[in-house]
């Protein structure tokens, strides 16, 4: 697997190095849906949740943008990838971003603790979620 450095709103990322996204990618992140963590980041920054889940947090580019406006608030980020939840250790590392990582199934986390928001962005339909 190779990674490369790049930079999404004030936060920066490792990202695997490829060409076109899939969801065959062991660690899963897509350029083209910035504008649209754009407006999730928006949306956080006017309501403030105190305690935010992002339950399938890939490269963690969502969770990471959250905790890096919403400094008052516990930001956890969660992947059922081992990969991902090692990457996202390193980015929040890279970013100094004190956030909590787990690797569940986003169904187990979201039974075991209450949220305030949940970010759910799953490869296709939401509805088992
Ligand atoms: C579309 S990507 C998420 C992209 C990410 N939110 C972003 O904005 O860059 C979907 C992610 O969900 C993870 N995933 C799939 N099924 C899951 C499940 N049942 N529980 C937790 N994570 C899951 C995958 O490993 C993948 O990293």
């Amino acid at each position: 697997m190779e990674f490369k450095i790049i930079e999404e709103n004030k936060i920066k990322l490792f990202v695997q190095k490829i060409k076109i996204p899939t969801k065959k990618m062991e660690v899963f992140y897509n350029a083209d849906m910035v504008f649209d963590r754009d407006i999730s980041e928006a949306i956080c920054s006017i309501f403030k949740p105190k305690k935010i889940c992002d339950c399938m947090a890939a490269s963690g580019a969502r969770g990471l943008r959250y905790a890096s406006e919403l400094k008052e608030s516990e930001v956890v980020l969660n992947d059922k990838n081992i990969n991902s939840v090692n990457i996202i250790k390193k980015n929040a590392e890279l970013n100094k971003l004190k956030v909590r990582i787990e690797n569940e199934d986003a169904n187990t986390i979201l039974r075991k603790e209450k949220f305030d928001f949940i970010d759910i962005d799953p490869f296709g339909s939401p509805i088992y979620f």
